[in-house]
């Protein structure tokens, strides 16, 4: 191979095809096709290659008979080339038909041939069935996104947007954009702060959401507002947390949650049917209470069967919990579970509190009739896993009944996890939309010794339980609602405070002085004085719905340029120090860290 390719000019060449169009229809027709060398294979006389663009891949011909000087120029060829290439559009053979691409029945028979740029040898092939390591990917992401899954993936996203664009603006939705450069908006993360040169020593917040602008949008009149918008937090990271997402987000005016759900539904469908799924609406609605009682999470993977509580069946016996839940999961067809399997979902309950029976054959014969009540129950089938669980210990937390329910949803998920091979519990075909509603308003915050507002403090609560939020913030529910799919929460929102009174009475039961308040929320607190109109809205989750709809595991696969755990682009090597003069000029100066 020559050091140095002899490189083509682009020039005024048009491509007349892409490498994804070309059929047996074609066939006699002239074709100008660009992009990248996918695969050569050299057959002495004849050099085949696969080129491919985004659309496809199409094969193309070279023979050394009809065209010396061109096929010794294919010689040159390499995996990753970008070439440009003319030619003839001919059948194929019937017995070189290649059913695996879509352009199988023709080839391209090379009459020029440009060759627009070379390349080193990728760091790894163009195929997802090939073992990369997320590390090596992210550091070649340019390589790593011309890879099949990626591109399905990325192609997806944007698929995605425009059907909820399109679906929101057929609905009266404007879209409007709000600041970067702000002040921080409570979301319960840390900020990302970007200093001022212009006023040394103050700070813009990078906003956690567009919360509070798209408030004051409603103040401002608009009615009916969305951006699919980058959002910024500061948060320990996960297969389901960027420091930098993207949100589909929307706020009404004089909404009920009811309309606010008949809003996001046919989004919802929209996106759902780009990536070929059809959903049903309306989903199901639960309320946060039921949600703990039957799934032990707010966040129910309704593929996985309800949980039951059964404390009332044992209250006479040794089994008895002192008022709190004794809890029984049934996982279907995981009756065969081996002693090794069962012993570890104990250990997995152990390790959160709970005592488990991992077989209540055991337990019946000291209690026949509360076990039969229970299968009875749980709908459980002799093939069915039972298991009881019970709280180890003395109550634990503010809400002790939902600490042993909380520990149950997770063994339950655990156990359904652990059986999925074998029975396919949790198949990532099976979409399980629902609603979840009537949060609490607030949760105790054990470490700071205070309420936190459990979504956000602009949160409407119920009008019945106004009297409640100083007296008993414990029993206070929200107007706020989160939108599940298969375990994950997708979007979350809330019907808003529109009355300067009750968001100053939030602020005081969240433990904020007034002067705070005043100094933090201002100028929300003065806009609510303007006529504020009821209004409230949500936020889902582009890069998680896109996950799952694309059956990937973490939304890094749907973003194109994503950050390892730790935060930093591998790619681009980010964060990075910068030079002393621009912190000099933003009157920055740096302290040992201790
Ligand atoms: P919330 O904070 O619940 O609500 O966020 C809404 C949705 O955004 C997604 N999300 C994330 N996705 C990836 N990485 C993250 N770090 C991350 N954090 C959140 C989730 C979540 O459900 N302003 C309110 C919405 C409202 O009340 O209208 C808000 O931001 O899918």
């Amino acid at each position: 191979m020559p050091e140095t390719v002899p490189l083509d000019f682009l020039g005024d060449l048009r491509r007349t095809h892409t490498c994804g169009e070309l059929r047996a229809c074609h066939a006699g027709a002239r074709a100008l096709l660009m992009g990248w060398v996918h695969r050569r294979r050299d057959l002495g006389g004849v050099i085949f290659i696969h080129l491919r663009d985004r659309d496809g891949v199409t094969q193309v011909v070279f023979h050394a008979e009809a065209d010396p000087e061109l096929h010794r120029k294919a010689e040159l060829l390499r995996s990753e080339y970008v070439v440009a290439v003319e030619g003839r559009v001919e059948r194929r053979a019937a017995e070189t038909v290649n059913p695996a691409i879509a352009t199988g029945e023709v080839e391209l028979v090379a009459e020029r041939l440009w060759i627009l740029n070379d390349a080193k040898t990728p760091p790894f092939p163009m195929e997802d069935n090939v073992d990369v390591s997320e590390e090596v990917r992210l550091k070649y992401r340019y390589v790593d996104l011309r890879r099949p899954r990626m591109q399905r993936n990325i192609i997806l996203r944007s698929k995605i947007s425009f059907a909820v664009r399109q679906q929101l603006y057929a609905m009266g939705f404007l879209e409007i954009e709000t600041p970067f450069l702000t002040r921080s908006t409570p979301e319960g993360a840390r900020d990302y702060l970007v200093p001022s040169r212009l006023q040394p020593g103050c700070f813009y917040a990078l906003p956690q959401s567009p919360q509070l602008f798209k408030q004051l949008l409603m103040v401002g009149g608009y009615e009916k507002y969305f951006q699919i918008v980058r959002c910024f937090r500061d948060e320990d990271l996960r297969a389901d947390r960027q420091p930098e997402f993207t949100q589909i987000d929307l706020e009404m005016s004089f909404p009920q949650p009811e309309r606010i759900f008949e809003v996001v539904e046919p989004v919802v469908q929209a996106a759902c049917r780009v990536a070929g799924f059809e959903v049903e609406a309306p989903f199901p609605r639960l309320s946060y209470e039921q949600a703990m009682r039957s799934y032990g999470s707010d966040k129910p993977d309704l593929r996985l069967p309800p949980f039951h509580t059964v404390e009332d069946l044992f209250a006479e016996t040794a089994l008895a919990s002192d008022g709190l839940p004794l809890v029984a999961i049934r996982i279907p067809g995981a009756a065969g579970a081996s002693r090794k399997e069962r012993e570890e979902l104990k250990t997995y309950g152990g390790e959160r509190g709970l005592r488990v029976y991992d077989d209540v054959k055991r337990l019946e014969r000291d209690f026949p009739g509360p076990v039969a009540a229970v299968r009875e129950r749980a709908a459980a089938t002799p093939d069915d896993l039972l298991l009881l669980a019970g709280w180890n210990g003395p109550p634990r937390g503010h809400r002790p009944a939902e600490t042993v329910l909380q520990a149950c949803g997770q063994l339950r998920l655990f156990a359904g996890q652990k059986f999925n091979d074998r029975h396919r519990l949790l198949d990532p075909r099976k979409l399980c939309w629902l609603w979840v509603v009537d949060f609490p308003m607030f949760e105790w915050n054990d470490e700071e010794q205070r309420w936190d507002a459990a979504h956000h403090p602009f949160t409407s609560v119920h009008e019945e339980d106004l009297d409640k939020l100083l007296s008993d913030p414990a029993a206070c529910r929200a107007k706020s609602y989160d939108l599940v799919l298969n375990g994950v929460e997708l979007g979350s929102g809330s019907i808003r405070i529109h009355r300067r009174d009750v968001q100053a009475k939030v602020f005081r039961a969240l433990g904020f002085s007034d002067e705070e308040a005043r100094r933090r929320f201002g100028f929300l607190l003065d806009a609510l004085e303007y006529g504020a109109p009821p209004h409230g809205g949500i936020a889902l989750g582009l890069d998680r719905l896109v996950m799952i709809l694309a059956g990937e595991n973490t939304i890094r696969d749907v973003i194109p340029f994503p950050k390892t755990a730790s935060g930093t682009d591998l790619m681009c090597d980010a964060p990075a120090p910068v030079p002393e003069r621009q912190l000099r000029e933003l009157g920055i100066q740096l302290l040992e860290r201790t």
